[in-house]
């Protein structure tokens, strides 16, 4: 079964991307034929300084390499090493009614908050059905902010299949059901946009200001203490087995202990659960030479995977002629 999912290099790696998208990425490589890129062009969407694109787009890659994508296992490459994907975006955007585009959440919240409303930035899922589509992956695991992007490719992959035949693989999207939201230290989504995030590679110091920031009940010392909705808890939980969530459970409901503590430990528990991951983004930091080499790599094998695809797209769509 083919996995693939895509994300943007648009700034510092956050628990929620980490759990949301590519800790379910570097799980399905186990057992899936697994492709994973860097979504630089949707990126342009918001970031115009060039020069700092480019350079998150390589930070991106050493922070995915460090976090497990594994290059012998995945197919991994930057979305623009593909040209293929702007010539199937082209064919798709015949194949999206405007009123599909209208209602997608993301145009209406990102204009919302008032990045400027601009075509592209409209024209988002076009672009992100055609990252699918021209891989033809089965399954795309995605937070639940990304359902209605990929619900779009399905829909523009039916209309096309409708003209043509069957063209394009149908994709679903997979949520994890524990982690479909992972909640900020305001209890809202994390997201950077909020700036509540919690990163995955910050600094140790940093890291606990900004874990003693996460907004609790204020309830006495002593007394026991609600973990169901404490964003402590429901971050930490993350991070535990089974075991080390009832003991977590356990010191909530003894009371004895405040809030205080319970943001220690997150810290520590969050700090050593990257430790390893640290050391390996260290190790690619230096060898920056060695992540263009994977990445050219990779772009060869998706250009493979595409180029049959996008070979169909043309004949039928009348472009080879
Ligand atoms: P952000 O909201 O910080 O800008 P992105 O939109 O770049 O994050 O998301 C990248 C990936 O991480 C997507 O697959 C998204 O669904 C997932 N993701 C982001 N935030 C969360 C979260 N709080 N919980 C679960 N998944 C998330
Ligand atoms: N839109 C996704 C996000 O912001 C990134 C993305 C681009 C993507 N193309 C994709 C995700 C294809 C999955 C599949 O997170």
């Amino acid at each position: 079964m083919r996995v693939l999912t895509g994300i943007q290099p648009s700034g510092e790696l956050h628990i929620g991307n980490y759990f949301g998208s590519i800790k379910q990425m570097v799980d399905a490589q186990k057992e899936s034929d697994t492709f994973a890129f860097i979504a630089n062009y949707h990126a342009q969407t918001s970031l115009k300084d060039g020069k700092r694109l480019a350079e998150l787009t390589m930070q991106s890659a050493i922070d995915f390499l460090a976090l497990g994508i594994d290059p012998q296992k995945s197919t991994f490459w930057v979305q623009s090493d593909v040209k293929e994907v702007l010539e199937l975006y082209w064919v798709l955007s015949s194949f999206t009614p405007m009123g599909l585009l209208e209602r997608a959440h993301s145009y209406k919240d990102k204009t919302a908050k008032g990045i400027a409303a601009n075509h592209s930035l409209f024209s988002y899922p076009v672009l992100m059905a055609a990252d699918i589509l021209l891989y033809q992956p089965e399954t795309i695991p995605v937070g639940k902010d990304q359902i209605q992007h990929v619900e779009i490719a399905r829909d523009i992959a039916i209309k096309f299949n409708n003209e043509y035949g069957d063209i394009f693989t149908l994709p679903e999207y997979k949520v994890e059901d524990s982690v479909a939201t992972v909640p900020g230290i305001d209890g809202q989504k994390m997201s950077k946009s909020y700036k509540n995030t919690v990163n995955i590679f910050g600094e140790e110091k940093k890291q606990l200001k900004t874990i003693k920031k996460i907004v609790t009940e204020p309830v006495p010392l002593e007394e026991p203490k609600e973990y169901h909705n404490c964003n402590v808890y429901n971050m930490a939980k993350l991070f535990l087995n089974e075991n080390e969530c009832k003991e977590l459970q356990e010191r909530y409901q003894r009371g004895g202990e405040g809030h205080g503590h319970f943001k220690l430990y997150l810290h520590d528990v969050i700090w050593e659960y990257f430790r390893p991951y640290r050391e390996k983004r260290e190790y690619y930091k230096a060898h920056q030479d060695e992540v263009r080499d994977i990445l050219q790599l990779g772009a060869t094998k998706a250009k493979e995977a595409a180029l049959p695809v996008i070979e169909k797209v043309r004949s039928v769509s009348g472009i080879r002629y």
